[in-house]
């Protein structure tokens, strides 16, 4: 399928407020220096290691901008994923503070899991994860194998997240969920703060962008990088766009209501991180204000994304592309350009937030198995720190 071919919705933030201070009731959920904590305790952690901020010279010139920049999670600690920098960091506090016999839950898409259960690994906690229908065998298989107890229920993202809770409930487990709700705010707080790391990284590493687009799920990711952006540039960060898939856009449908909102149906999408229906009330406190727009994006233009990112030996997968595929499709098409003041000065900073988390799934949508797509040289890739 052509880039040609797809279409995205993009819908401006109606209650963004450029002008308002990142202040008090920001800094609760998100703060500088709590990101600060975090990059410190992750940098202690054995095998730390900034990961490649790639400049994409051929993405770049193709879609008529100065520079893109993707920031690769895809190596992040051997998992794969950003999301080691939340789960796990939040498991380290919690076993820092809680004594032995720590047992913690979570309900996931497949990286939150992942990462919660390495963390418990490493910190002699026990830890059992909920996964749902649509996770694939091959997402739930790693899992296992950090020796998390793997628990199959729920139909969706959402309703294993209940279900969860209410086996922790019962059981007397600690939970170390991404998103949060009313009564739970003060774990995925951490988790989210963990995110932080990532941008802070891209920065030290040179990234000075003109535009950001950051995919969404249940917003922690998004609301982490723009938290940190708006405490430190206030009015003059980066135009920051979220992007979701349309068939899981609980953060776009939040900015159309001027809240919270859910959205329902099978989620199903190939965006497997992304598959949730209701955004965390903590990440929209950033969000809502803070956003300048929100976008949605077909299936087909996150493997478009895969396979041209892969055409440039740079493996991302399914939801982790999300941001770029975003990006360039709002690249050519004229009317979005000019809304988001798009031109051949910008600098535009997308994160690859997932390498092949399942090999099996990306062989399928690229017709390559990752290691070959990473053995292959390219001239067009570099790498800027
Ligand atoms: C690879 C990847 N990218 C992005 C996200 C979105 O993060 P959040 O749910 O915090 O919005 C997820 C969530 O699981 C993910 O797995």
């Amino acid at each position: 399928m052509s880039l040609e071919s797809l279409s995205a919705q993009l819908l401006l933030n109606p209650n963004a407020d450029r002008a308002r201070a990142y202040g008090a009731e920001e800094r609760a959920v998100l703060s500088r220096e709590r990101a600060e904590e975090a990059a410190s305790a992750i940098r202690g952690w054995p095998r730390y290691a900034p990961t490649p901020l790639r400049s994409l010279a051929a993405t770049a010139r193709e879609a008529g901008v100065a520079e893109v920049f993707y920031k690769d999670e895809g190596h992040r600690f051997g998992l794969k994923s950003f999301k080691a920098l939340g789960g796990a960091y939040a498991v380290q506090v919690l076993a820092a503070g809680g004594g032995s016999g720590l047992t913690v839950a979570c309900a996931t898409d497949g990286n939150h899991g992942r990462a919660v259960a390495w963390g418990a690994l490493r910190a002699g906690a026990k830890a059992v994860i909920f996964v749902h229908e649509g996770v694939s065998q091959g997402r739930a298989e790693a899992i296992a194998g950090f020796g998390a107890e793997v628990v199959r229920a729920g139909r969706t993202y959402d309703g294993s997240v209940r279900l969860c809770a209410e086996a922790a409930e019962k059981n007397g487990w600690q939970i170390v969920s991404d998103t949060s709700w009313p009564t739970y705010e003060d774990v995925p707080k951490i988790v989210m703060q963990g995110y932080a790391v990532m941008v802070a990284e891209a920065e030290a590493q040179g990234a000075r962008p003109t535009h950001v687009f950051v995919q969404g799920g249940i917003g922690g990711a998004a609301a982490a990088v723009l938290a940190w952006l708006w405490e430190g540039q206030g009015a003059r960060r980066p135009v920051f766009v979220v992007v979701e898939p349309e068939k899981a856009a609980c953060l776009f449908e939040s900015a159309r209501a001027g809240k919270p909102a859910s959205v329902g149906g099978d989620l199903d999408t190939i965006m497997a991180g992304l598959a949730c229906g209701e955004p965390s009330p903590l990440a929209w406190r950033i969000l809502g204000p803070g956003a300048d727009a929100f976008m949605t994006i077909p299936d087909a233009a996150a493997s478009e994304a895969m396979r041209n990112l892969a055409d440039l030996s740079v493996v991302g997968g399914e939801s982790g592309v999300a941001g770029l595929a975003g990006f360039r499709l709002a690249a050519r098409d004229a009317e979005m350009r000019r809304t988001l003041r798009l031109d051949e000065s910008s600098r535009v900073l997308v994160f690859g937030t997932e390498g092949a988390t399942d090999p099996e799934v990306y062989h399928r949508i690229v017709g390559r198995a990752p290691e070959d797509v990473e053995r292959a040289a390219s001239l067009e890739m570099g790498e800027v720190g």
